[in-house]
């Protein structure tokens, strides 16, 4: 993988340092080592299995906390793998929050899923005994080293964790209250998280529009950490999600915008989309990435503007495109009725070939609508 070309102006690195002072100067309503010790008593997560929705059985139940449990457990691996890189990329900026902000936060995480494990009737010594093993395993940070890369990775694995813990308050909710407390408290911090990665690779892009390539690279490398350290729960994921009421549109709509505001316009998403094209082989109907890109090119920022506006659309985002009154038709009256005609075909494009799934999403062959 391609990670050698990382650079930003000196001006960018102070405003990054800024941004992580003040995420340092107010982190937020941070989780206390001690919050839930006196909630652990009285928790009764047995009681969810009589509610769990159909489908879902109390194994299911089991590997979906142990999940949560086992990689949220493994602050300190990802950790060093994010402060090695940070070094490599003379990044201070990442290694501060990574080393005063966002270990510290993470290493609270686990502890809430031990409870619920334990008050579940599993033993402290089985619990014991998984947690070493993840924590000895040998995990290889994938989807790029430069800060924009595990920036855009931390975006994109921070949201879905913070799914994953919604998902679970969700079952908890009616039956072990105070367990989904406490995941909610966890939900809440990964949402913070992810807003932090959000501008860090808003501020980097900002600054070097070169580094785009390096966004798609790391979305297309993305992989939940758990595929490597609980994989025998990972893979079940898919599976478990509809049942858990996973709305997938939603966590796709969520990701678009995401990633469209750090990269700040509709042309600069566009522009994303031709890469992940390109990298991925997709084609517009006859026509291959390479020729999308190059026509795309020759309109220039209009045309990237299409197709970033096209996605925005797929995922309902519409709203966040909306430009002065008529500059977009300015801009294509020469080409007349070809305009919309454009639109329509790049508009069904992103429907049907983009997976915005990420590997979270229903089974490869499930229908995506529309
Ligand atoms: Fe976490
Ligand atoms: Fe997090």
């Amino acid at each position: 993988m391609n990670s050698t070309d990382y650079a930003i102006p000196t001006e960018a690195a102070e405003r990054l340092d800024a941004l992580v002072t003040r995420i340092e100067a107010r982190p937020g309503d941070m989780i206390r080592a001690h919050e839930f010790a006196s909630m652990q008593d009285r928790l009764n997560v047995r009681a969810v299995i009589e509610t769990l929705p159909e489908g879902l059985s109390e194994d299911d139940f089991a590997g979906v906390l142990k999940l949560a449990l086992l990689t949220e457990c493994a602050t300190e691996t990802y950790g060093d793998a994010f402060r090695e890189r940070a070094v490599r990329y003379d990044a201070s900026w990442l290694g501060r929050f990574n080393d005063r902000v966002w270990v510290p936060d993470e290493l609270t995480h686990h502890t809430p899923y031990r409870s619920m494990l334990l008050s579940m009737g599993l033993s402290d010594a089985e619990l014991d005994r998984e947690i070493r093993d993840v924590r000895q395993a040998n995990y290889i940070h994938d989807g790029g080293d430069t800060p924009v890369h595990v920036t855009t990775f931390g975006i994109v694995q921070e949201y879905l964790t913070d799914n994953w813990h919604g998902l679970i308050a969700g079952l908890l909710r009616k039956a072990a209250p105070e367990a989904a407390y406490m995941a909610t408290r966890v939900k809440r911090r990964e949402t913070l998280h992810t807003v932090w990665y959000r501008d860090m690779v808003a501020l980097q892009v900002e600054a070097n529009p070169l580094l785009l390539p390096h966004v798609a690279e790391a979305l297309l490398g993305f992989q939940m950490p758990g595929n490597q350290l609980a994989p025998q729960w990972q893979s079940q994921v898919s599976r478990w999600m509809p049942y858990m009421g996973a709305d997938f549109e939603r966590i796709a709509r969520d990701l678009v915008r995401l990633l469209h505001t750090a990269l700040g316009d509709a042309a600069t998403t566009g522009r994303l989309l031709v890469e992940l094209a390109a990298a991925k082989g997709f084609r517009v109907g006859p026509v291959s990435p390479r020729v999308l890109q190059a026509a795309a090119n020759r309109l220039g920022g209009p045309g990237f503007g299409l197709l970033g506006e096209a996605l925005l659309e797929r995922v309902g985002l519409a709203y966040m495109f909306r430009q002065p009154a008529g500059a977009t038709d300015r801009a294509f009256r020469p080409y007349g009725g070809v305009y919309e005609r454009v639109r329509a075909m790049l508009r069904s494009w992103v429907s049907q070939q983009i997976d915005f799934r990420l590997g979270v999403g229903p089974p490869a062959d499930a229908p995506v609508s529309a």
